[in-house]
Parts: C-alpha cells; structure tokens; sequence
C-alpha cells in the first residue's frame, strides 16, 4: 500500500490542572496508539500537542493558587508533559498556546485567522449586555454564573431551578442566557453581578451550514481508506445542525490571550475567545516543530495545506462541537486550510472504587485517579492496556480499580505474559535458545500459523477503524491461542520422545511470541520492547515493522534472556 501521510492531534489539555485517567482514555492514549500504529505500517505521521493556556479557567486558577497566570501554566504544562513521558503517550511536539517559545508563532496565526475570517465578512459585530462582576472588575464567562432557572417547563409551570449555571440549567436541560437568569451570582466573589453593554464579534455559523451538513454525512462512509465516523459525533452534529447554528462571539473581555487584532477602539482590551485560539494551537505547534526541526516554520502548510495528508483530532466528547462544527467552519472561513479528516471523540470515565457505587470523575471532590500518582508506584503498560480494554468508545465506562488488577492478573500477567515466558524459557532450556527447525509442520501447526495471520488482519481492520478496544480483544484471542496451541501440542512431554516435534512446535511457539510483540506494539510499547529484546529482534527506532508480524524467524536465530513481563498485583 502507498504510504500515507497523518497529521494527528490530541485535545489541548487545559494548563491548570494535572492530568488524571479520564483524560488518558478520551484523547491521548487512542491517539498515541494509533500514530504507533500508523508508523509501524510504514506511514508519516506527525503528532502534535500542547496545552491550552489561554481563557479565563487558568486565570481563576491562577487566583485560587495565588500566583501569576504564566507560572500557573508553566507548572501544569511541565507536569503534564511528564506524565505523557511516562505513560508513554509520545507526542513529536508538546507546546502551549501561551508558553515561552510558542507565544509568538501562536498569536501571529490566531490573529492572521482571525483577521481573514473577519475581513471575508463573517464576523458580526454587536453591543449586548452582559454581566459583570464589580469587584473582581470583569465581565462573568457564562460558566461562572449561577442563578434561577427561567424556563417554562411543558406543563407551563416555571423551572425554578436555583442552581443553573450561565450556559445551562442542569434541571430542565435548556441552554440558559445569563443575563435572563434570575438572582445571579457570581462564583468567582459570590457578589450580585450587574449587567453592561459590551461589544464582542460573533462568528456567523449559520452561513457554513450548507457545507458542513453534506461534509459530515460523507463521514458517514468515507473514501479514500478514513474510517467512518461514530455515531456519538455524527448524531450530535448532524442534529445541531438540523436545528440550526446560533452565531457564537469569537472575543472576550479579559486580560489574559491572544489580543484581538483589529483596528477599531471597541476591540481594545479584548482577547480572542479561547476556544477560537486552542485549535490554532494545533496548527501554531505544527510551525514550531517545523522551526524546531531544521525548517521554516512556514512549512507547516505541507501538514495543513496539502490534500494529502489526513488531519485526524483525538478528543473527548465534551469537545465535539468544538471540534465537528466550529472549527470546521473556521476553516471554511478561512478558505486555505483542509479540513479534519477524522475525529474521533470518546465518553469520559467514571470510577469505581472497592466496595463502593461508580462515580464521576471529580476533582473538586477528589474523585480521581491521577496518573502522577499512578506512576509513582506502577507501570505504564498495564495502564495502557486497562484504559483500552475499557475505552469509553460508544459510551460512558469505568475505571473499576478491582478489575484493573483482575485483568493484570488474569489477562496480562496469565494470558499474555505467561505465554511469552514459558515459550522463550522453554526454548532456553531445551534449544539452547536458538529458534529450534520448523521440521514438518502438521496440521496444527498450519493451523496455528493461519490463525496468526488472520489475527493480525482482524486487529489491522479494527485499527484502520480506530476500534481500539476491539483491536486489543483480538490480541489477546492470539495471546490466549498461544497458550491453546501449546497446552495441545504438550512440547514438555514431546521432548522425552520427539525432540524433532518439539522444535517444530516450539518454532511455532517463538513466530507467536514474535506476532504478539509487533501487534501488542502500539498499545503496550514498553512490553514490546522487552519482548522484541528477548526475541534479539532488530528494531527500527523503536518502530516494528507491522508485517514482521507475519515473516518468520528463521532456525537458528538466537535469542536473549527472558525477563519479567507484568508483575502480580494485589490492592
Ligand atoms: N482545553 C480543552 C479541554 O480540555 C480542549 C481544547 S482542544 C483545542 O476541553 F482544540 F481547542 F485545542
Ligand atoms: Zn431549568
């Protein structure tokens, strides 16, 4: 097959926190899973990340901690780096919309943007009131209000709901415009906010609905080899569409981001709308590569610019509609770019913890796990391999600390581990640890062999489709095969009669090992490695070639010590 070419992204993880296992499993162990993938099939690809510094959410969080907001998202940005590092979630670049070294290019093509958008006419230009709060002397985001609910429920009583947030009354589910909000407070002072006119751009999405509607049911079954989009994505965008696109303000009134880059007095003082400049992260993070890497940062056009390379985003679901619908339009708006060719959008995860109910993930309630912490005293991989086996890819799942260590135990360490150890010990032991002769296969052997390959096309498929919970259950038939096949050909009593046999079914038992190893590769990096270790298999970089999976190794072919795997657990 021709080599493709990928540009994948993985949500800008906002720099005023750490990170924590939802957010693992929803953007950036898919994604780091399928660029393994993409290069071990001999693809480009580019994978591309940063955190997501601007907005008001890190100036609070800057206020809560008490020191100035550079520092804060210095802090969460270099915390974070390190716990990709950890877990392996290898990005080429890591930066940050507003961290030193990015800052520049970041605002150069967020204002250039929004400066097209805008001088191509689809920008509205408006004075609204808005609410303010006096003594933290800004304008509220809608998020930081609360107040009563003033919907009408059916049966025409009125909601009441005293607990409705700025964006959405969470008892009656309708979107809520805060200034119609009864009562208000501040969260941020706990003050009575007062409203004020202000003057802000709006992006008018309306006027890209007739492109995005048959440009988003083409993902329903797309050419060219992307998969098919999910259901969630489609469903929810296709229905927003159906109901037509509100026009959503494209500036804010703070003091923290990107300068809104107009020549009119009303834009003083205004920033862009973070979530105008996050995705530009995306692109601004391409041209610092670009930078970093020996070329011209303006060559970040042949990763956005050129039909040939895919743009692939990795998210999580409260992302969609950032994601599928404005940031497609801003790129129509802008009219040089090419548009994401998939994005693939997961659920987030609840926790479950011994002995109690399944929960939200909640910081405030310190209901997390944090992956710091989780890498303090474990390692990466079964992580990995949990957080996929229970990827939250068509709904909500949970992190169910008691079957993490179940399948550590019983998939890992018996399954999977077990049968790479007793393969490379057993041929140690008795072959000198060299690859015993294939001899003559028999039908099992054959079998056996076949069921490798078409173990391998089941996991490339559900790859190509970015099914990864579905591409690791098909590993883990062939690791549990492996285990089959040996248990059936009994190689401990065919040495006492047979030595011949035995190598026969030990060669095949070694072609397993050495399958499992290029295909457990994009998941499990870090076990890979061992196993390509004691198999004395060359690597690429750290890339296996995905169809050595198939090519044997030949007779004679030493092999290395076998060493720990996965380790038994207990809580
Ligand atoms: N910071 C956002 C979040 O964590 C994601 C931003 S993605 C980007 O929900 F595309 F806007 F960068
Ligand atoms: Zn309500």
């Amino acid at each position: 097959m021709a080599k493709r070419r990928y540009l994948v992204t993985s949500g800008l993880p906002y720099s005023n926190g750490r990170l924590h296992v939802g957010h693992v499993a929803g953007a950036y162990l898919p994604a780091d899973t399928f660029v393994r993938y993409l290069r071990a099939r001999g693809d480009e690809a580019l994978f591309v990340c940063g955190s997501d510094d601007n907005g008001v959410a890190s100036l609070i969080s800057a206020r809560k901690e008490g020191i100035p907001v550079e520092e804060l998202t210095a802090k969460y940005n270099a915390r974070q780096a390190k716990d990709f590092e950890g877990l392996g979630i290898r990005f080429d670049i890591f930066g940050g919309t507003h961290q030193p070294g990015f800052t520049d290019l970041h605002n150069r093509l967020s204002q250039e943007m929004f400066k097209t958008i805008h001088d191509k006419g689809y920008f509205t230009k408006k004075t609204t009131k808005q609410l303010y709060d006096v003594e933290a002397g800004q304008f509220l985001p809608d998020r930081y209000v609360k107040g009563t609910c003033y919907h009408k429920l059916p049966d025409g009583s009125d909601c009441g709901y005293n607990e409705a947030y700025g964006d959405q009354c969470e008892s009656c589910g309708h979107a809520i415009d805060p200034i119609g909000l009864i009562d208000p407070l501040s969260t941020i002072t706990g003050t009575k906010p007062e409203p004020r006119e202000t003057t802000h751009w709006y992006l008018r999405l309306e006027a890209f609905e007739k492109r995005l509607l048959p440009w988003l049911e083409g993902k329903r079954r797309p050419s060219d080899g992307d998969p098919a989009w999910r259901e969630t994505v489609l469903n929810f965008t296709l229905g927003q569409i159906k109901q037509g696109l509100p026009e959503r303000a494209m500036t804010r009134d703070l003091d923290w981001g990107v300068p809104v880059p107009l020549d009119d007095p009303d834009a003083a003082g205004k920033m862009l709308y973070v979530w105008f400049d996050a995705p530009i992260g995306y692109v601004s993070f391409t041209a610092a590569h670009c930078e970093r890497t020996g070329s011209d940062w303006s060559e970040y056009r042949r990763w956005w610019k050129d039909p040939d390379c895919r743009l692939v985003h990795f998210i999580g679901e409260d992302n969609t509609v950032f994601h599928a619908l404005i940031w497609p339009a801003m790129l129509m708006a802008e009219g040089t770019y090419q548009l994401p060719r998939t994005v693939v959008a997961n659920s987030f995860l609840n926790i479950k913890l011994p002995g109690q109910e399944e929960q939200k993930i909640s910081k405030s309630r310190g209901m997390a796990i944090w992956v710091e912490e989780y890498l303090k005293n474990l390692e990466p991989d079964p992580l990995r391999y949990y957080l996929t086996a229970i990827s939250p890819e068509t709904s909500r799942t949970a992190f169910d600390i008691d079957d993490f260590i179940a399948r550590n135990n019983g998939e890992l360490l018996n399954a999977l581990g077990n049968f790479v150890n007793r393969t490379v010990t057993f041929t140690h032991k008795h072959f000198d640890g060299a690859v015993p002769d294939p001899g003559e296969r028999g039908p099992a052997d054959q079998e056996h062999l076949a069921f490798i390959a078409a173990q391998k096309e089941k996991i490339t498929a559900c790859l190509d489709a970015c099914r990864f919970k579905a591409a690791l259950s098909e590993l883990m038939i062939l690791a549990r095969a492996g285990n089959v096949y040996l248990d059936l050909k009994k190689p401990w009593a065919q040495r006492k009669e047979d030595m011949a046999a035995c190598g026969a079914t030990m060669n095949i038992g070694v072609q397993t090992v050495r399958a499992l190893a290029v295909l457990m590769a994009p998941f499990m990096p870090f076990s890979a490695a061992k196993i390509a270790g004691m198999l004395n298999i060359p690597t690429d970089g750290e890339i296996l070639p995905w169809d050595s999976s198939t090519s044997e190794l030949v007779a004679g072919h030493p092999l290395a010590e076998p060493e720990i795997l996965f380790r038994y657990r207990s809580i």
